[in-house]
Formats: C-alpha cells, structure tokens, sequence
C-alpha cells in the first residue's frame, strides 16, 4: 500500500506545469466513439482516471497508441454495440458519457451504473431526463442501464433541475445525430463544456452557446476524427494556488487559462494572498499569512466544489474564522475529520463548515476519502508541524499527474512511500 509522507514546513518556489483537465477529456473521449475514426489527443492528463477509460474503450475494440511527444492516439472505428465492462465503470463517474455515445452512435447502450468518488447521492436523473425527451427507452436490467432509441433520436427541449456537468455533456453528446435540433436549458457553463463542444465542433458537429446556460445542438449526419487538445486543469491549477497560499513562497502557475482561475484568485486576494495574472499563467505570493473568508460552492463562474477542501485546508491556517457553505454536495465534508485529527478546529452545521483558524496543526497518519480530500490533506500536511502519512493515494491519482513529484520540485519535502 503507497502513502504519501509529507514533512510540512517548507516554502514554495519555483514554477509548476499544469496538465490536461481531466473533467474536459473525460467526455472528449468517450466522445470520440461518435467519429468513427483515428484521433490524435494532446494534453491528456495522465492520470488513472484517463488510463481506466482507456480501457473500457479498449476493452469494446478501441485502439489505443501512446505517441513519444505524450500524445495520445484513439481509433474509434472498431467500437462495438456491447455493454461495456462493469468491475470498469462501476469504477469512475465519467463513465456515464459512454451511455450518450454508445446510443448517438448505436441507437442503444448498456451501461452499469457509474462509480466515483463518494460524497453522498449522485443520482443521473437529469441525464435519463435528457435521453427520454430525445426518444430513447430506458430500463434497469441487474444494475445496468438500458437505453434504446431503434429510429434514431429526435432533438428536443430539455430544461435540467440542476446545471448538472454530466447530463450536460452526455445530452450534448447523444445530440450530435439527432434529427433537428436540440436545446439544454439551464445547462451547466463550466469550460469542460466549453472544451467538449469545441472538440466536437471540431470533428464536424454543430453546437452552439456552450458556456451558457443555453445549448443549441443541431444535428448532423456524420463526424469526422480530428486532432485536438485539451484544455489545462482549472482545479490541478487551483489546487497549487492554494498549496503556495497555504505554505507560502512564489510559485508561477503556468499552461493556464487564468479567466477560469477567476474565483479562486479573488478568493485568495481577499484573504491577502498576492496573485499576479500573465497571458497563461499566475504567479502566487505568499507570506503564508492570510485571513479567514467565507465561500460557498457554486457552478461555474462560482467556487467550484473542487476547490472546497483545499480552501478548507488553507481556512485551518488563517488569521480568525472561516466558513464554508457547500451547495453542490452537501457529503463533501469527509476530509475534516482528518484534518481535526491534525489538531484543526472545525464544527459542521448541515452544509456549512466553520473553521477556527490560526493554530498549529501537527502532522500524523490520515486517509483521503476522495480525490480532492486527498488534496486537502497534502495542503494541510505542507503546512504543519512534522510529519503527516496519507493514506488513500489511489484517489489522488485519479485526478493529479504526480502531486508529488510536482511539490517535491517546488522546495516541499514529500514522499511516496510503500507500506
Ligand atoms: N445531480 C442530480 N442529478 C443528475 C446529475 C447531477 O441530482 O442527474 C446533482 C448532483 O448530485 C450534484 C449536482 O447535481 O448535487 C451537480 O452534479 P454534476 O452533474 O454537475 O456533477 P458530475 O457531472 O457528476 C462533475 C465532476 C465532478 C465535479 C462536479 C461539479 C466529472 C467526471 N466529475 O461531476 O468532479 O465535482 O462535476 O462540478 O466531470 C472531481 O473532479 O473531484 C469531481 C468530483
């Protein structure tokens, strides 16, 4: 078992390299089943959650090539109509997209119900909601879902309860071939949207107003492969912001798109964290002083629930009270336990998380519940006295390529180690 041994004390300095979004090339590449053909993918992030998905398309007759310039090579063309594997999806959220795709491309798809990190009830009602107005039947045969559209869809108005991420990319993706055209009101704005839409506009589709809250997919009859690369990762990116915040130094932030950075900048200057915005990237200064703030979670142009731990960590060092509202998922709290046990003062009422800031956390052994928990935790860690062992590390590898190797390289003084 691999943990991740931190000694906290160290100051930040130097420049870190962000990867690809992992939420962007998730849907770009179950995506690319629709194009029937040989795509070239730059920016991928490697991480596992990228790598399991590469299996499942393999495992339904995708041909994965790994190029040396790191790109990644995806013929789409031998896909077959077969459910995919469940000990796969079961595994990962982002498995959701192969239902859109395998019903765009195949009029029916069979899907076992998609895993993910767990932070409470993550239903996908919102993306059943979708398919059934485009004219797909859905049924639950032993836990897997069954969707079935013999004529094809029809494009259609679907308004979400929710700006949901997932349901608006898989409506997006089972929409491309659709006849007419389809339009997601009250559709999420995140810019793995925005990357997803751009990818598939690429390949030939047309769909309009993506970062909006209305998207308008008309729909065509074929696309073709492309090459395309994936935007950089706004939370990958956050996550160093606040890492630096947390154990100061200067760290210069770069292959971003700093618009994306927004909220989690003026959250950092309103805690008197220096940010300095260049054309793709920031530069973050840090005395590792800062003062306490409220957030609250929001979709996109709002805090992302991504960055809720590790504004949690941060919130644990700074000068008087914190407080944290989450709106998106109200199980998201698991971390805190972890970061009481380093000596943090933290009381939870419902969604909201008030953190008594300004004192010493000491390093022990701790568990990541989850991907940006795990985060969290290095946060905590690269701050406190002595050492903290973190547990769990197979839930920072889903979405950070080499955390450790990154920090290491930035003055912090962390470790995998094999226990
Ligand atoms: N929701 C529903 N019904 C649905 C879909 C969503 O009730 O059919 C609710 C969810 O339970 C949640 C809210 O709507 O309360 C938002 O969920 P959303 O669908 O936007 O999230 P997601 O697509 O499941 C993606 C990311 C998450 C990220 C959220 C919010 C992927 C693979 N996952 O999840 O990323 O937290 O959007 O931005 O894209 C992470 O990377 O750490 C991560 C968890």
């Amino acid at each position: 078992m691999k943990k991740i041994k931190v000694k906290g004390g160290n100051i930040l300095i130097g420049d870190v390299h962000i990867s690809g979004m992992k939420n962007a090339a998730l849907p770009i590449l179950f995506a690319c089943i629709l194009n029937k053909g040989v795509n070239v993918l730059y920016n991928l992030p490697p991480v596992s959650d990228i790598a399991l998905s590469l299996e499942i398309l393999e495992a339904l007759g995708a041909k994965v090539t790994n190029n040396i310039d790191g790109s990644v090579v995806l013929d789409t063309s031998g896909v077959r109509s077969e459910a995919a594997p469940y000990e796969y999806v079961s595994r990962m959220r982002g498995s959701s997209y192969l239902i859109g795709a395998m019903l765009a491309r195949f009029g029916e798809a069979r899907v076992g119900m998609p895993g993910g990190c767990d932070f409470g009830d993550r239903p996908i009602d919102q993306h059943i909601k979708g398919f059934v107005s485009l004219g797909a039947s859905i049924s639950f045969i032993d836990g897997v879902l069954c969707a079935q559209a013999d004529d094809g869809l029809v494009g259609s108005k679907v308004y979400l309860d929710m700006p949901s991420v997932g349901a608006t990319a898989n409506i997006i993706i089972a929409s491309v071939f659709a006849k007419g055209t389809t339009e997601i009101m009250n559709a999420a704005r995140e810019p793995h949207i925005v990357d997803l839409a751009n990818f598939l506009n690429r390949c030939g589709a047309d769909i309009r107003g993506a970062g909006t809250e209305t998207v308008r997919i008309r729909g065509v009859r074929e696309l073709h492969p492309c090459r395309y690369s994936i935007s950089p990762d706004m939370i990958e990116a956050g996550t160093y912001m606040v890492a630096v915040a947390t154990a100061g130094g200067c760290v210069n932030i770069k292959n971003v798109v700093p618009k994306h950075l927004e909220a989690i900048s003026e959250k950092l200057i309103e805690m008197g964290v220096d940010v300095e915005v260049f054309e793709d990237s920031v530069t973050v200064t840090s005395s590792g002083k800062f003062r306490g703030v409220s957030v609250k979670t929001w979709t996109y142009p709002g805090l992302a629930t991504d960055m809720q731990p590790q504004f949690g960590a941060m919130f644990c060092y700074a000068e008087g009270v914190s407080t944290v509202k989450e709106f998106i998922y109200e199980g998201r709290f698991k971390y805190l336990n972890e970061l009481m046990k380093m000596g943090a003062t933290i009381s939870l009422d419902g969604t909201t998380a008030r953190f008594m800031g300004g004192l010493p956390l000491e390093g022990c052994a701790v568990e990541a519940s989850d991907l940006r928990a795990g985060a969290a935790l290095v946060i905590a860690a690269l701050a406190a006295k002595g050492t903290t062992e973190i547990g769990g590390v197979e839930y920072i590898e889903r979405g950070y390529h080499d955390l450790e190797g990154k920090l290491a390289a930035l003055g912090a003084d962390i470790s995998i180690i094999d226990i």
